[in-house]
């Protein structure tokens, strides 16, 4: 069964605010979109990606996607990253429930061949792939200015991503979801741990260098890893 991609470039990169969506800005004289589709592209257990870009945007997204034989369709995001993921539901309203979709954001461009395949064999097992790192930080709850619960920090875990799903799994959790008035969530797993709580969500080992280009800073970091790789780690 063909495994598909989604790269969500849905987003308009407000916190780094560079006057232009963040996955357009260059890293290493590349544009991060084409650093995140390519590693889907290359992968040998990918057969099809979708990419899923801010209104407005389409055409730059195209010509970044062209010459990649794997990416099927450049369609058009929504408001929210939820939003997005729903666009991309849509386009692959046709294939069957066994389907496996990895969702993954345009934001992180260093998403190597190693985690791409830890997921992939973690959902021949599980329906339900995540991506985590030990934090380095202490991370706690806060309530109103103070904390409220400390939970170890070996417990606890950053996700990145793709997020990997058997495509039935996912639809069924978006079916609830969307149904729900109170809808909130940051990503996909998060809306399968809520409207389909029986269903494990297996987690698999990221990667430093996959960060996600939220601020600033982030970006330097990027240009730097760009044309000087670090050790994998
Ligand atoms: N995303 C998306 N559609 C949205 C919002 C986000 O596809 N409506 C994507 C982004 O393009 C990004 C990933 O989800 O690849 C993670 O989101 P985030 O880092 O928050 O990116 P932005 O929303 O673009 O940034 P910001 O929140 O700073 O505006
Ligand atoms: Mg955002």
């Amino acid at each position: 069964m063909r495994t598909v991609a989604v790269v969500l470039a849905g987003g308009i990169g407000q916190r780094v605010g560079a006057g232009r969506p963040k996955q357009l800005i260059e890293v290493g004289g590349r544009p991060i979109l084409e650093l995140a589709v390519r590693a889907f592209d290359d992968h040998p257990g990918i057969a099809e990606v979708v990419v899923v870009m801010a209104a407005g945007h389409l055409r730059a997204a195209a010509a970044i996607a062209a010459p990649f034989g794997k990416v099927t369709a450049v369609i058009e995001g929504g408001d929210t990253r939820t939003a997005s993921t729903v666009a991309a539901l849509r386009v692959l309203a046709d294939r069957p429930d066994g389907t496996r979709v990895l969702f993954h954001d345009a934001a992180r461009p260093f998403v190597d061949a190693a985690v791409i395949g830890r997921v992939l064999d973690a959902l021949d097992a599980h329906e339900c792939v995540a991506v985590g790192m030990p934090a380095s930080d202490t991370i706690v709850e806060v309530a109103g200015g103070f904390v409220a619960a400390m939970p170890p920090r070996e417990s606890l875990s950053r996700f990145q991503t793709p997020q990997g799903f058997r495509l039935g799994v996912l639809r069924k959790a978006y079916e609830l979801a969307l149904a729900d008035p109170a809808l909130r969530a940051t990503d996909d797993c998060g809306i399968v741990h809520r409207y389909l709580p029986d269903v494990p969500i297996r987690v698999v080992a990221g990667s430093e260098r996959n960060l996600k280009v939220t601020h600033p800073l982030d970006v330097v970091v990027a240009e730097h890893l760009a044309t000087e790789p670090l050790e994998q780690s």
